[in-house]
């Protein structure tokens, strides 16, 4: 007889795509990546908010350097999984980042839009390095050119939640990343 939570289980929209020893693994890879190729300098993280909010705390822990965190607001007016194109950037950098080593770190590359403009907007102010770390990277979406560094992993052209992501605001807070179902 199936229990009350196995059942509450698979009434849920989406299926585990990635979990969480799956994550930890990767993340402290990519941590230990950006130790070493960072070594010696003090790289400025600036997060993509609010997708960037679990990984970026997992991701930080695991390098090994003096480093600085900054936030930037990017919000694209997206009624869950159907999409539009407007970005909308908010909040700001409180630090100068002309000769900065800046690392931008996001939860998703989907379009890649959102990336490319904010990697604009940064470039104007001449950082040392300007590099992406990405949790997730949709490679096949992708509808502007933009090199990825650092990627978790990529995926497919499909709507993930969880590990920060969100749908409709929703689901940030899953441990693991899960893929959304049709039902
Ligand atoms: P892009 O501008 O198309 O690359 O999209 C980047 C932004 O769209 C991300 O910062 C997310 O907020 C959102 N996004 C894209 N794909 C997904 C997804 O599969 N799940 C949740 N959010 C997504
Ligand atoms: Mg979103």
């Amino acid at each position: 007889m199936p229990t009350l939570s196995d059942e509450k289980r698979s009434s849920q929209p989406f299926e585990i795509l990635l979990d969480q020893t799956t994550l930890a693994k990767r993340v402290t890879e990519l941590g230990k990546q950006i130790t070493k190729d960072y070594a010696g300098r003090k790289p400025l993280l600036v997060g993509v908010l609010k997708g960037c909010v679990v990984f970026m705390s997992d991701l930080m822990r695991h390098i090994e350097l003096p480093l600085e965190a900054e936030f930037i607001f990017a919000a694209s007016y997206r009624n869950g999984i159907k999409r539009e194109d407007d970005v909308i950037l908010g909040g700001g950098i409180d630090v100068p980042i002309k000769g900065r080593d800046v690392l931008l770190v996001e939860g998703v590359v989907d379009s890649a839009r959102t990336v490319s403009i904010i990697l604009h907007k940064l470039r104007k102010q001449e950082p040392a390095s300007l590099e992406i770390v990405t949790l997730l990277d949709k490679p096949a979406s992708h509808r502007t050119k933009v090199e990825v560094k650092y990627r978790g992993f990529s995926i497919g052209n499909e709507f993930v939640i969880g590990y920060g992501l969100d749908n409709t605001q929703m689901y940030r807070n899953l441990p693991f990343v899960g893929r959304m179902i049709d039902r």
